[in-house]
């Protein structure tokens, strides 16, 4: 089984991007895939992500998506809210374009499961030692610094509450499994692992990296005993990290884009190869650390 998989592509709508998602899905071709991963925060824009997911498929394979938060940003002109956009809007999307959509159905290869989710924070990845108050992460902002969700994501429920949905969701994923799973995948855009999370002892990022995941999910998943690999995105930083016979990926992209417009390169290094045989997963295209270091930011 071959996987290849990518995240954070945050596609800009005004068309320039066309080369990055066609030299992505190239890649992605390239590489043989049995499936093809995107783990979200393709765009702020339900139009933009359908455009897109159109581009990236490849025909003849399965194609499994799950959203990132930047997908689930409530677009008040089309008067679309988070959950909206979550529970249908994103799954229709999925579908018209020949997606599944793994928050609604994880999906089977043999013994081997998919499963996937947006997953959220709810703050336990934060950094206690900087004795944040918790009511700064509930507000999203410190010394200036905002965490753009607060403005962007209109469901009613807490930061806690939404991770604690889908960390339940997700144990339910798992238990509707059939007896016949023997391996699973765990796809999610938030991190299911701390461990992926790279702190760097300054702010606001450290601050920041408290919305990165929820300590929960990776119990979850190693409680399981037949998770082996966990793709997800979210932290920007590509990472990769071995937690008790798991092997947990990040795959982002991320906000920068070449000076000199030449997408192939960036295209080429975002598209990570995954080789799963008997239960073994093996890394066979990655690049670690931030894909886009140097390059001038888009948004
Ligand atoms: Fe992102
Ligand atoms: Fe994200």
């Amino acid at each position: 089984m071959r996987i290849a998989a990518v995240s954070d592509i945050h596609v800009r709508p005004d068309g320039s991007d066309e080369d990055l998602i066609s030299g992505i899905h190239d890649r992605a071709v390239e590489l043989s895939p049995d499936v093809f991963v995107i783990a979200g925060d393709i765009s702020d824009m339900l139009s933009t992500l359908s455009e897109t997911l159109s581009k990236l498929r490849i025909p003849s394979i399965p194609n499994l998506f799950v959203p990132g938060n930047h997908d689930v940003w409530f677009e008040e002109d089309q008067g679309i809210g988070s959950l909206d956009k979550y529970s249908k809007g994103i799954g229709e999307t999925c579908k018209e374009n020949g997606f599944v959509y793994l928050p609604d159905e994880p999906h089977l290869s043999g013994n081997l499961a998919f499963v996937g989710s947006l997953g959220w924070s709810d703050y336990s990845f934060r950094r206690e030692e900087l004795s944040i108050p918790e009511e700064a992460y509930e507000q999203k902002q410190f010394r200036g610094a905002v965490w753009n969700d607060f403005f962007n994501i209109d469901w009613t429920w807490s930061d806690k509450e939404a991770a604690a949905l889908f960390n339940q969701k997700l144990e339910y994923d798992l238990g509707a499994l059939t007896d016949d799973v023997r391996h699973v995948v765990y796809v999610s855009h938030h991190l299911p692992f701390k461990e992926l999370t790279l702190y760097k002892d300054k702010l606001p990022w450290d601050f920041f990296s408290a919305y990165m995941g929820s300590v929960e999910t990776g119990r979850i998943l190693k409680d399981d005993g037949r998770v082996i690999l966990t793709i997800s995105g979210h932290s920007h930083i590509r990472n990769v990290v071995s937690i008790e016979g798991i092997t947990a990926i990040t795959v982002p992209i991320g906000y920068g884009r070449p000076p000199d417009k030449d997408m192939s390169e960036l295209a080429d290094k975002s598209v990570a190869g995954i080789e799963i045989n008997s239960g073994s997963v093996k890394l066979t295209e990655f690049v670690e650390g931030d894909i886009c270091a140097d390059m001038p930011y888009v948004f």
